[in-house]
């Protein structure tokens, strides 16, 4: 792809006369990267299918995987939807702005290349004064999905954005680092009984609590099986040295180390490294705050393909709340469990 000229926005206050710059990026059909409360997104605006067409071109994104829209307003969404079932309703009161994407059903006004010929579409209302400040200045419905090239961990600094997409997006807005750190829940709401596609920032109890019982889908899809989120069938990203995940204790992880040839990384809690006496382990943070584990575990997958590692060995973790997402995006980028 042609060459562009990619500006970086540094933002530390709002109001901020750049957020009007980036906005008008988007209005001329631009590409820009902005921070939301889960991770980096890559937006343009989700009705010119040019533009739109700029993102999976970024991105090296397979033109069959929907984009997730973003919005500034809950009123704006009749514009884009057949209508919106109660139940979502009900999300969107509880959730929104937050890290749930809601899919409704399309009712095509929105650029074709977004939804990627499905019938529905993703909507979300994102946590981030930042993202809301563009939504609001834009007036666009901005369809984003994470700023990384396609096949990386999604990007949770304005850094990784840069390392990824320099030079082949219009903008880049650093708002510093993102929270939640993984990707939002997605919940389809077009079906009976709501279906979780995705695990994310809102737990299935946190969603059961407001809507009752929902579904969840398959972490694994069979060959030759339509998914319904078309993204669980792309391989997710894995670092070059393979990532084995380890659920016994210090001992157990010790044991496997001292078997294997070559150099060792650990991937581990602050206590295990302490367990395992290492000094030189890659530190998610404190097993107690599985939050802030979630929040640094793409940025340290990064750095394993930075590092002189033939294996990692990750520690594994609770899959209470927030967890679940975490062992999730943790489970996709290993190779194997070991019990
Ligand atoms: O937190 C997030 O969701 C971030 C930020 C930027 O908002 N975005 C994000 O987008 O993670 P992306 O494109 O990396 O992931 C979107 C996922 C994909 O797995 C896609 O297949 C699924 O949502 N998806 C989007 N629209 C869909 C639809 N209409 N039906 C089923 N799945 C859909
Ligand atoms: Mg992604």
């Amino acid at each position: 792809m042609a060459h562009l000229h990619t500006d970086v926005w540094k933002i530390d206050t709002l109001p901020d006369t750049q957020i009007e710059e980036a906005a008008n990026q988007l209005k001329e059909g631009q590409t820009v990267a902005f921070p939301t409360e889960t991770v980096y997104g890559l937006g343009a605006d989700a009705t010119n299918e040019q533009a739109v067409q700029a993102i999976f071109d970024a991105k090296g994104r397979p033109a069959d995987n929907p984009l997730i829209v973003h919005i500034g307003s809950t009123d704006v969404l009749e514009k884009y939807v057949t209508h919106i079932p109660e139940r979502a309703s009900k999300l969107m009161d509880a959730f929104w702005p937050g890290p749930l994407t809601i899919i409704l059903p399309s009712n095509g006004t929105l650029a074709k290349n977004v939804t990627a010929g499905l019938e529905t579409v993703g909507l979300r209302m994102p946590d981030h004064p930042i993202a809301l400040a563009l939504l609001k200045t834009s007036e666009l419905p901005v369809a984003a999905p994470s700023a990384n090239r396609s096949g990386k961990p999604s990007p949770t600094t304005a850094d990784h954005v840069y390392h990824d997409l320099n030079g082949r997006i219009a903008g880049i807005v650093d708002g510093g680092r993102t929270g939640v750190g993984v990707e939002s829940t997605v919940i389809d709401c077009t079906l009976d009984r709501p279906m979780i596609l995705r695990p994310g920032g809102v737990t299935q109890s946190d969603i059961e609590a407001v809507i009752g019982a929902v579904d969840i889908a398959p972490s694994k899809v069979k060959k030759d099986e339509q998914p319904r989120s078309p993204g669980m069938k792309y391989k997710h990203y894995a670092p070059d040295a393979p990532i084995w995940i380890v659920r016994g204790g210090a001992d157990r992880m010790k044991n496997v180390a001292e078997e294997v040839a070559g150099r060792v990384t650990f991937l581990v809690s602050q206590e295990r490294a302490d367990e395992l006496g290492v000094n030189d382990a890659l530190i998610l943070g404190s097993r107690d705050d599985l939050s802030s584990i979630t929040s640094n575990l793409y940025d340290a997958l990064r750095q394993i393909d930075q590092m002189d590692t033939d294996l990692v060995l990750a520690e594994s973790f609770s899959k209470d709340g927030i967890g679940e997402a975490l062992m999730n995006r943790l489970e996709r980028a290993a190779t194997k469990v070991i019990e």
